[in-house]
């Protein structure tokens, strides 16, 4: 196979020094929530967690939810003994609640076939629920200095710009991963890690990276040529098509709301919602009350003006939200239940939903 990396042509880069990186991160490094700090050893657990939270999910997000689950549960034992209903609960707002579902797994996992202590070698660790090649990588790198090279968007985007790798994303990522492999010292493989993650959301970012002060500009092919911002080579994303659909917040006399579990496969499986219509591309509103929950004849369907919007990672969301204020005796419909109004903080609730709530609470 032909690699796509162009040799350079205007001012030679050198070759990229893992140890200048290394001195780098000594310097500058993020003092981040789940690091041990210099000389400390790293606690499995810890890192697995921050990992699996910071998929798909900036670290600014992520610092309050992870000290609040590490109170919570503060060993993989005690996790694994947790519910999953309050697992997902505190989940709540990270998004992606599949990952929170693989987290409670991959605990139990861990308890039931490794003596509760996290494997120490990639292929170990990638066979856990939730655990794919990155966050493999990340765990074996970080926790137990194994030598592997966790490559997300960020270590990409170094990489591209260092070997100026012409082959597009996502069809680069074998080559990408191959040419960051061959920078992995001999030693502080977990150093080497986070180094690279700290240059990618620090330095090297994807517009206007600041290169005067990356300790690789003089490695950097991309940026000897001038054109660091133009990697890494993406072929045009396909927008995901927006999806329509209805929510029906019903309203009890007695301070309640109605509120049902979502399937236990797909989309935010599991987790609890108002009753709604099906997110279509063809969603048709003047027929949306047809999908509202059958609270006796005296309630009525209202709509509300404005929309609540919501993008997930593969699609933008619009919902028309519809409340009725049904009476204290009304029974729920099968597969859902009256819920106190003040307990709702209590319920795992997606952030959809909550938004949906809030837009209709707000207006009662
Ligand atoms: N992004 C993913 N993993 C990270 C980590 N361990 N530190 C900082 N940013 C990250």
């Amino acid at each position: 196979m032909t690699v796509a990396v162009r040799s350079v042509s205007r001012k030679k880069a050198q070759t990229p020094d893992p140890e200048e990186l290394l001195a780098w991160y000594d310097r500058h490094a993020r003092i981040l929530p789940w690091r041990a700090r210099r000389g400390e050893h790293a606690d499995p657990y810890r890192v697995w967690l921050s990992e699996i939270m910071l998929q798909q999910t900036t670290v600014k997000a992520v610092g309050p939810y992870y000290v609040r689950f590490l109170s919570r549960w503060p060993t993989v034992a005690a996790l694994a003994a947790a519910r999953l209903d309050n697992v997902l609960r505190a989940w709540a707002g990270l998004g992606y609640y599949a990952r929170a579902r693989n987290l409670h797994a991959c605990a139990k996992a861990v308890v039931e076939h490794h003596g509760g202590q996290f494997p120490s070698d990639v292929e170990a660790l990638r066979g856990l629920p939730g655990i794919g090649d990155y966050t493999a990588a990340a765990v074996a790198a970080i926790a137990f200095d194994f030598p592997a090279v966790p490559v997300d968007g960020n270590v990409e985007r170094v990489v591209s710009r260092l070997f100026i790798v012409e082959e597009e994303l996502p069809a680069a990522k074998p080559v990408i991963r191959r040419l960051a492999a061959s920078l992995l010292p001999k030693r502080r493989a977990g150093d080497f890690a986070q180094a690279l993650m700290d240059l990618g959301a620090t330095i090297c970012s994807p517009k206007r990276p600041t290169c005067v002060l990356c300790p690789w500009e003089g490695a950097c092919a991309a940026h000897a040529r001038g054109e660091q911002e133009t990697f890494p080579r993406k072929s045009p994303k396909a927008e995901g098509k927006l999806r329509s659909g209805a929510a029906f917040v019903a309203l009890r006399a007695d301070g309640r709301v109605l509120l049902r579990r979502r399937p236990e496969k797909g989309l935010l499986a599991s987790m609890m919602e108002v009753p709604g219509s099906e997110w279509k591309h063809d969603f048709d509103r003047a027929h949306a009350c047809h999908s509202a929950p059958r609270l006796g004849a005296r309630a009525r369907w209202r709509q509300l003006p404005g929309m609540v919007r919501h993008v997930f990672t593969h699609f933008p969301l619009e919902l028309t939200v519809f409340v009725a204020h049904a009476q204290p005796a009304t029974a729920a419909p099968k597969g859902a239940r009256w819920v106190k109004i003040g307990d709702l903080a209590d319920e795992a609730l997606p952030s959809v939903m909550r938004k949906v709530l809030a837009h209709a609470l707000n207006r009662r």
